[in-house]
């Protein structure tokens, strides 16, 4: 699906000019209800006295993220008139500019829009009029391709045309270019994690990752024959009980100096996890469609790398399977041997990724020789239960790798939390049997979980990523109205672009 959007830019001397008179025009205003000098030309002084009446019978106050709309009054080339709340003067230099582009398209979704980025005290600069492009983008998509009749709802998003007045419009056009790209990359990721898995079974996926070559990306798909050869025991054990042949699918972005060792990302890409042998509880299996959520932001990452020919290397590396019981499967007491040559002791099949990951994780770091190393995966319920819907947790073995991570998250909003490893978690999985088992017991699952990894990762910077509460049964934001969030393409493409690429 694509976003229902369409984005242009203009200068602020558009402002009074409609198309043809019709069309919202949407201005801005802090919690004093001064408006800009673009927008009192374009409402002229009754207009803007208008604007101060109808807030005051209101209610309104100019909230942040708050709106007003109303009817354009007469002289006012538009048929409607929005009026959008910053909030405080002093809490401006924190805007939000993603989360304003997308109250802003949600409130004049499936029309026609002037937006005059223009208020007393600030020039939006043509960056953050990409954020806004970005965040616009983001709120109007939707996943509707199995609805077959589309109910006109309160929020119809497709249709909506925006367009930006502002100073800096003419570098705007190259921001708003990159956020159409990187809002691909996202919605990309998001496809994915909502399909189901009758359609994106292992095979399926791994063709629309080969998509990709499009963009210029090399593509590598591994089937099993060639995972058996590279003795992937872990990774095929799980995926022996499935129907669906598994699939790892190795992306290359070479954008960067030839023989530089590449960034690596790695994704979970569990289809569906039903637990397998260790079967899960009947209710809301139905959300484990989303297990490949890490899988989908590498695939979305590497759409927005190869779009906006981002000059480096990186390596995206996914492993995709389905965790399902059958008379094959394999099962609880298993004794199966990774491609490190580490034995693995099955204690539990519902804890698949990391068997699949680890036959992945050893892959790349044996074939690419990476300088660091990012993996994406819906690991474990205990990071939900540690960390909520908001966050995702991070376990990394180097402190200069987190610290960009976690720089990257609070530049795009996409928060991680930093999670320990400590020797003590590395010895809840020893195995009485093997080298380890694939279980931590009952406290600490998600420190466990990473544990497990970081014993594949051999000298590597790495750092894991437990998105199991942040990528799908996503919580409604101004920026996100589905079930799949993307989670992670945003967070990947500003890791890059802040500290891999050559400037
Ligand atoms: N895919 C799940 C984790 C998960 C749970 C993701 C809820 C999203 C929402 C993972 O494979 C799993 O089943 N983990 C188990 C591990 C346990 C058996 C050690 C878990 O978290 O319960
Ligand atoms: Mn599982
Ligand atoms: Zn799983």
């Amino acid at each position: 699906m694509a976003d229902g959007i369409e984005i242009g830019f203009g200068p602020l001397e558009q402002s009074g000019q409609g198309p043809g008179g019709s069309g919202d025009l949407v201005v801005f205003v802090g919690d004093d209800l001064a408006l800009g000098s673009a927008a009192r030309a374009a409402l002229g002084a009754a207009g803007t006295d208008l604007v101060a009446k109808a807030a005051a019978s209101e209610k309104f106050k100019g909230r942040s993220l708050s709106a007003l709309t109303l009817p354009a009054p007469a002289g006012v080339n538009a048929d409607r008139l929005v009026v959008i709340g910053l909030g405080l003067e002093k809490d401006r230099a924190k805007t939000d500019w993603p989360a304003l582009g997308g109250f802003t398209a949600g409130k004049v979704s499936g029309r026609a829009a002037r937006v005059v980025l223009d208020w007393p005290g600030t020039t939006v600069s043509a960056a953050q009029a990409g954020e806004f492009a970005l965040g616009a983008r983001l709120r109007t998509y939707t996943f509707d391709r199995y609805k077959t009749t589309k109910k006109p709802d309160a929020e119809d998003k497709s249709g909506t045309t925006l367009t930006l007045l502002l100073a800096e419009h003419g570098t705007a056009s190259r921001e708003g270019e990159g956020a159409r790209t990187l809002s691909e990359g996202v919605i990309l990721a998001r496809d994915l994690v909502n399909e189901p898995p009758n359609v994106l079974f292992p095979e399926e996926f791994a063709r629309r990752a080969a998509d990709l070559s499009k963009l210029g990306v090399e593509i590598e798909v591994l089937e099993p024959a060639r995972m058996r050869e590279l003795g992937m025991g872990a990774l095929l054990a799980v995926a022996q009980g499935s129907v669906r042949e598994p699939r790892i699918v190795i992306m290359r972005w070479n954008g960067g100096p030839a023989g530089e060792a590449p960034v690596a990302f790695i994704g979970k890409g569990v289809v569906f996890d039903s637990g397998g042998i260790s079967i899960k509880p009947g209710g809301g299996m139905e959300d484990m469609k989303g297990d490949m959520g890490g899988a989908a932001a590498v695939v979305g990452a590497l759409h927005a790398l190869a779009s906006r020919k981002a000059r480096c290397n990186v390596v995206g590396a996914i492993g995709i399977v389905e965790n399902m019981p059958d008379g094959g499967s394999y099962r609880p007491s298993d004794i199966i041997t990774s491609m490190s040559g580490q034995t693995i002791e099955v204690i539990n099949t519902d804890a698949e990724g990391r068997l699949v990951l680890a036959d992945v994780i050893t892959h790349v770091v044996r074939s690419a020789k990476p300088k660091a190393m990012v993996d994406l995966a819906t690991l474990t319920g205990a990071i939900i239960v540690a960390l909520g819907q908001d966050i995702a947790g991070m376990f990394s073995n180097d402190d200069a790798l987190a610290a960009n991570i976690n720089a990257a998250g609070e530049a795009t909003g996409e928060k991680v939390w930093r999670m320990p490893l400590i020797p003590a978690y590395d010895k809840a999985i020893d195995s009485k049997f093997a080298d380890m088992k694939n279980t931590g017991g009952r406290h600490g699952g998600a420190a466990t979980a990473a544990s497990f990894m970081q014993r594949y990762v051999e000298e590597v910077p790495w750092a894991h990523l437990d998105i199991a509460g942040v990528a799908m049964s996503s919580n409604a934001s101004e920026i996100n109205r589905s079930w799949g969030a993307g989670w992670g393409v945003r967070l990947l493409d500003r890791l890059v672009r802040d500290h891999y690429e050559a400037r």
